[in-house]
């Protein structure tokens, strides 16, 4: 080959490089369609809206707790399924008390005594689960009518929620302004985005609190599926308050580090419910915390975040809850892996902090990544 027949070639690959980069960085947006999904007693309107990408995942979302109502995945042959409980209609998530698929706040999980003190000064909160607080108390945002609003840009469909949580509702102190953001992108990733600011110190740990089950929402236990957490730590807890030790999972039934079926330790823990503290390098990178597989459909979830911790809660109930379709959810029947900072955070100052100053932005990214293999 001669000179002029190198440079040639040399042109060819550096134009192949150089336009590469540009191929692979374009998404292609989501489509977003919006139509009505009921109506509240309060005579409002609320919409559906759903977001699905060109690979076929569709997810359904209610302003109504912010909620995910269905989220569709297609497993290793292409066949779709719902992998969320939930139920068909508004009236479903209004009578939830299991949570299903909403935003919990203003703080998930428990706070010990439903109290805490900010300042020197004591906030007494709503005791909604003994003498504790759970999940935002009696009426959390689970069960509040957000705004909603679509966005849409060149390379994304987002779906937006707001809610304006007003000074002491349940106990908390100062208006908190809440917007989640839902964005489903080619490449398979469902991205849930939270940022709240506040006009007092308050606190604030938002989650996302849906059930899966990857071989689909209506297809019995989920004890063969095979979960890794990347935890070496756990928070022991008594009666479901962390005791304030950080302990090692090894050992132990709540040992995820390696892929292991979830059914594997169940019975020695009776049931997971429990808090896992995430191997970070830096407190608010964003990084991968679980990775959950189906070996009969192949589909995979991976979850990345930017909190510090993870509640592993395997749907630890009796069959009593009637959802889609009408069928009887049983015992174990999903798994919810709550993104979060730990339980009882107020009260106790070494853990991260859940605290909240105005001027400043609390914000949150995690992300569900599906695949099939
Ligand atoms: C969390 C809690 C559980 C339970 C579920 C929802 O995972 O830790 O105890 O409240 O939410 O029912």
């Amino acid at each position: 080959m001669n000179g002029k027949h190198n440079s040639i070639l040399l042109f060819i690959l550096m134009a192949a490089v150089l336009s590469f980069p540009v191929c692979i960085s374009a998404s292609v947006p989501s489509e977003l369609t919006s139509g009505p999904f009921g109506k509240l007693d309060s005579k409002e309107e609320v919409k559906f809206f759903t977001l699905k990408n060109k690979n076929g995942i569709e997810v359904k979302l209610i302003p109504y707790g912010a909620a995910i109502v269905s989220l569709k995945v297609p497993d290793k042959n292409g066949k779709s399924a719902d992998i969320v409980l939930g139920y068909d209609d508004l009236q479903g998530f209004v009578n939830d008390t299991s949570y299903f698929g909403c935003i919990v706040g203003r703080c998930t999980n428990r706070i010990a005594n439903a109290c805490f003190k900010l300042d020197g000064k004591e906030y007494k909160l709503t005791a909604n689960d003994g003498k504790n607080h759970l999940h935002g108390g009696l009426k959390g945002f689970n069960k509040m009518l957000w705004q909603a609003s679509e966005l849409r840009t060149k390379n994304y469909s987002c779906v937006v929620f707001k809610y304006l949580s007003p000074d002491g509702q349940e106990g908390y102190p100062g208006n908190l302004r809440v917007t989640v953001t839902y964005t489903l992108t080619d490449n398979d990733k469902l991205k849930i985005g939270y940022e709240a600011t506040t006009d007092r110190e308050t606190i604030v740990n938002l989650t996302s609190h849906s059930y899966f089950n990857l071989a689909g929402q209506d297809s019995g236990d989920v004890l063969n599926q095979v979960m890794m957490i990347n935890a070496d730590n756990y928070t022991p807890m008594e009666n479901h308050i962390p005791t304030g030790e950080i302990r090692k999972v090894a050992g132990t039934g709540l040992d995820f580090r390696k892929p292991v079926a979830i059914g594997r330790g169940i019975k020695k823990v009776g049931g997971y419910d429990h808090n896992f503290v995430l191997n970070k390098s830096a407190l608010g990178e964003l990084s991968l915390a679980a990775r959950v597989a189906d070996p009969v459909s192949g589909r995979v979830m991976e979850v990345f975040t930017t909190e510090p911790a993870v509640q592993l809660y395997t749907c630890n109930f009796n069959g009593s809850v009637k959802g889609k379709g009408g069928r009887a959810y049983k015992g174990h029947s999903s798994f919810c892996l709550e993104t979060q900072h730990f339980p009882d955070s107020p009260n106790k100052p070494y853990f991260p902090s859940t605290v909240l100053k105005p001027g400043e932005v609390y914000r949150q990214l995690t992300v569900y990544k599906f695949s099939v293999q």
